[in-house]
């Protein structure tokens, strides 16, 4: 197939099922079905190989925050690749780079203002992991080398982040990862009964799950702790009132570092441009990805406090550590028009006051009898999928297998929305929709998940 003429869509499946393989793919699936071939995207809609329409649910995979199709983006790329294409920041570097550094330290809480950039999340942990234990090597505290992260948190499938995410069954089959990680309880208060009515009390029990984690592994080991502002898998959980400032205070006297993984919650998901700051508190490392650039280009960024950052000012001292295409030329030029327009188009504000619009059209859900929990902040939100409400019974393996796949995700697609059905905790559906969207796209997604989800009843 050349590119000046037309996709032949029965090559392009056979050559999708001999050659490509997919990511977390069940590729036995498409034995006897086509594989989705999206081939283009306008505004929060993408389109299939054969002009089907679907609303951007997921946008993408949490990174399209500016929608498709902008074509400001594409030519800021491509102006980019003709001048540099390519430099490393590796003891050299370019005005893209320095600038979007700068502009990111702007928008980061306190003293957040050295950037280290990546190529994607994944890597950006990694990064914040090898800093925390190399900054307490070169400050006299070289034990300390332990992560503590949350049941349930992804983080991403490096071994490094792989050991961090609290997923056994996305584990299990790598084992054995990098030692020294240990997990803490999440904050989904919809699986807190005892919590129920105070959540506050909840958000206070829960940080306090880390100062023990940190006692019982020995302060002088725990190097850093990981949390998302909003934990995505599971479901969306936000945090309970007090519970970050709780942890602050917490690392503050564990003198153990604080990461906010906001690979998903920084640049706008949450109305701010890191969630850190939506939520009132001041991590010493943030990292973050995906919306940096819309999805116009690759990139990660590792944001660190200036006191991280001093015992490698020292004479003769670096960070031994580096990616060929972090911060490539190309993605930072993509992030500083993407960042250009979030301030034109006023996206912030617009995520900020669309949100509660946004939550009322999904909290109108809760009258069907299979959605048990609505929960979210922001464009960023999980529908939690019961067999009975008032016990708040989950789904059997073989009904997550059967209704959740089989039928909820399958048919939510061929109803025209993309978005995500997940059962790494509980059953959820999970919607991300470019931070462009409005009433009218907050509409279609709750008619879509209205029919799939009652017919989902029927087959329970
Ligand atoms: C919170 C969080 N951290 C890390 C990652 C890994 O990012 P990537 O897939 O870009 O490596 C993800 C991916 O979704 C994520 O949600």
């Amino acid at each position: 197939m050349h590119s000046d003429t037309q996709p032949d869509y029965e090559h392009l499946q056979r050559a999708a099922k001999d050659h490509l393989w997919m990511h977390f793919t069940r590729h036995s699936s498409y034995e006897n079905a086509d594989v989705p071939i999206i081939v283009r995207g306008e505004g929060a809609y993408i389109y299939d190989a054969q002009g089907k329409r679907y609303l951007d649910g997921l946008g993408g995979l949490f990174v399209s925050q500016l929608g498709h199709g902008r074509t400001e983006l594409a030519e800021a790329a491509a102006a980019q690749a003709k001048e540099l294409a390519f430099h490393p920041l590796w003891s050299y570097a370019h005005p893209n780079a320095i600038l979007l550094a700068e502009r990111i330290a702007g928008y980061a809480p306190g003293s957040l203002n050295r950037v280290f950039f990546s190529s994607g999340g994944g890597e950006s942990v990694e990064t914040a992991w090898k800093l925390a234990k190399n900054y307490f090597k070169l400050t006299g505290r070289p034990m300390k080398h332990k992560v503590i992260s949350r049941a349930i948190a992804y983080h991403g499938t490096t071994q490094g982040a792989l050991s961090i995410t609290g997923l056994p069954p996305l584990k299990q089959q790598f084992e054995p990862l990098v030692p020294s990680t240990f997990r803490v309880p999440n904050t989904n208060i919809y699986r807190a009964p005892l919590f129920g009515d105070d959540p506050e009390a909840f958000g206070r029990w829960a940080a306090d799950q880390i100062a023990v984690a940190i006692e019982n592994e020995g302060p002088d080991t725990v190097a850093a702790v990981f949390l998302e502002p909003v934990q995505n898998a599971g479901g969306c959980f936000p945090p309970p009132p007090g519970y970050f400032q709780r942890v602050r205070e917490i690392c503050d006297e564990y003198d153990v570092l604080m990461v906010s993984d906001e690979v998903i919650c920084a640049f706008g998901r949450l109305g701010h441009m890191f969630g850190a700051e939506r939520y009132g508190y001041e991590p010493d490392m943030i990292t973050c990805a995906k919306g940096i650039t819309s999805g116009y280009a690759p990139l990660g960024a590792m944001i660190a406090s200036d006191e991280l950052m001093e015992p490698f000012l020292e004479d003769g001292a670096m960070f031994a550590h580096g990616y060929t295409f972090g911060g490539h030329p190309v993605s930072t030029a993509v992030a500083m028009k993407n960042l250009d327009i979030f301030e034109e188009e006023k996206i912030l504000e617009h995520v900020r006051s669309n949100e509660d619009a946004f939550r009322a059209t999904l909290e109108r859900l809760r009258d069907l009898p299979i959605v048990g929990d609505v929960r979210g902040d922001g464009y960023f939100y999980g529908i939690e999928l019961v067999k009975d409400k008032a016990t708040r019974e989950t789904f059997t393996d073989e009904e997550c297998e059967r209704i959740l796949f089989g039928f909820v995700s399958k048919q939510l697609f061929a109803e025209g929305l993309y978005c995500r059905a997940d059962d790494r905790g509980d059953p959820v559906i999970q919607l991300s929709p470019p931070l462009i969207c409005d009433q009218q796209h907050f509409d279609e997604m709750e008619q879509v998940l209205r029919v799939v989800l009652d017919k989902a009843w029927s087959l329970l």
